[in-house]
């Protein structure tokens, strides 16, 4: 990684009440606890089980920081599945879905109307359903479901592990997939990454806070080199808009080859990008030719980063990205002096909606 940043710069990020003034909400110990939380949900999801079903699809309906374990579980299983998984993020369902669809109803709060919406359309249509949320109209209008609780009070994005774990756990209960024994590698790893990314990591061995400092001011423009990445790089998308509010642009190899990278063509110095790559050992052999050619094409027209999963299991290497991502998205919210947890634009707009009824 390139470092033409320096800890004089200002704010800056080793000094301790720069963080503190700006994270009111106190995002960085709900982050920087995700190893414990994985623990928690995975001791409060015990040995449940659940009836024989043998779906022919798996839906998991939800938005923002609930829907993003949808995708994130489906960079995890995709190559164990043996039935299509898709994560849905509107009203209204298509018409695949049936009774033999299994259906996952994910809204921390328990009351966005969109999911809200889907999950009485998958009723309708006698879905094997399953609920997880922390209260709300959810939990009150599950009836007979199978509802999954979430513990309350945290920012949906900042509960991603006891939504995540359920997901996961609940498929491998439906021996849809096969219990998985790399939690302990995962949560091993985040203790590790949470000293060197920790706040009271100095900047020069801090990759986290480095990367902030080379981001600010620009547009991320984030490209996953592998499908094991693709929820992981819409998380880093995601909470870069949400916790620093800043717009960050996600885009995949290999098919950005095919659109994408013809901008790069026209575009001789595009002062105000960054390109960051998010890699993993696992990637394809053809796909680290292709980053080759790509940093051929771009790599004087643009600053490109590189950050690595760490780890061994498909479990660890995800996690260790999320990780980084989200940390990163606070050391930007610092940089940027916007405190992490408020969301005043998207409480805003579901209060507004909230004065119209639905149909
Ligand atoms: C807030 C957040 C949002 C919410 C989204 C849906 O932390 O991440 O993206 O997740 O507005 O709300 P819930 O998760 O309550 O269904």
């Amino acid at each position: 990684m390139s470092c033409e940043f320096c800890s004089h710069q200002t704010p800056s990020l080793d000094d301790l009440g720069v963080i503190t003034k700006v994270d009111k909400g106190d995002m960085f110990s709900l982050t920087q606890k995700m190893p414990e939380d994985i623990e928690q949900a995975l001791s409060d999801f015990g040995t449940r089980t659940f009836s024989r079903f043998s779906p022919v699809n798996i839906v998991i309906a939800g938005m923002g920081g609930s829907a993003i374990s949808g995708d994130i579980a489906n960079s995890l299983l995709r190559d164990e599945l043996s039935i299509p998984l898709i994560v849905m993020r509107d009203y209204n369902l298509p018409s695949f879905i049936k009774r033999t669809t299994l259906f996952f109803a994910v809204s921390y709060s328990g009351n966005t109307e969109e999911t809200l919406s889907a999950y009485n359309e998958a009723k309708a249509k006698n879905a094997r359903c399953v609920v997880i949320s922390s209260g709300g109209k959810l939990k009150e209008i599950a009836g007979d479901d199978v509802y999954i609780s979430l513990p309350s009070g945290m920012p949906p994005r900042a509960a991603f592990p006891f939504i995540f774990v359920p997901l996961v756990r609940s498929l491998e209960a439906m021996e849809i997939v096969k219990k998985r024994n790399d939690w302990q590698e995962a949560i091993e790893l985040l203790r590790e990454l949470r000293e060197e990314y920790s706040p009271l990591t100095p900047t020069p061995e801090n990759n986290a806070k480095k990367l902030a400092y080379s981001l600010k001011g620009k547009l991320p423009l984030i490209y996953a080199s592998s499908p094991l990445l693709y929820g992981v790089a819409l998380r880093w998308k995601t909470q870069i808009n949400e916790n620093a509010k800043a717009h960050a642009y996600v885009d995949y190899f290999p098919e950005l080859h095919h659109n994408e990278i013809m901008a790069w063509e026209r575009n001789d110095k595009v002062a105000n990008f960054a390109v960051v790559l998010l890699r993993d050992k696992g990637e394809n052999d053809r796909i680290k030719k292709r980053i080759e050619i790509t940093k051929e094409l771009i790599g004087d027209k643009t600053e490109i980063y590189e950050v690595w999963t760490r780890g061994e299991g498909k479990l660890a290497r995800i996690f260790s990205l999320i990780y980084f991502g989200d940390m990163l998205s606070l050391y930007l919210a610092v940089l940027y002096g916007v405190d992490p947890q408020e969301i005043d634009f998207i409480n805003h707009i579901k209060n507004k909606l909230g004065k119209f009824p639905t149909s």
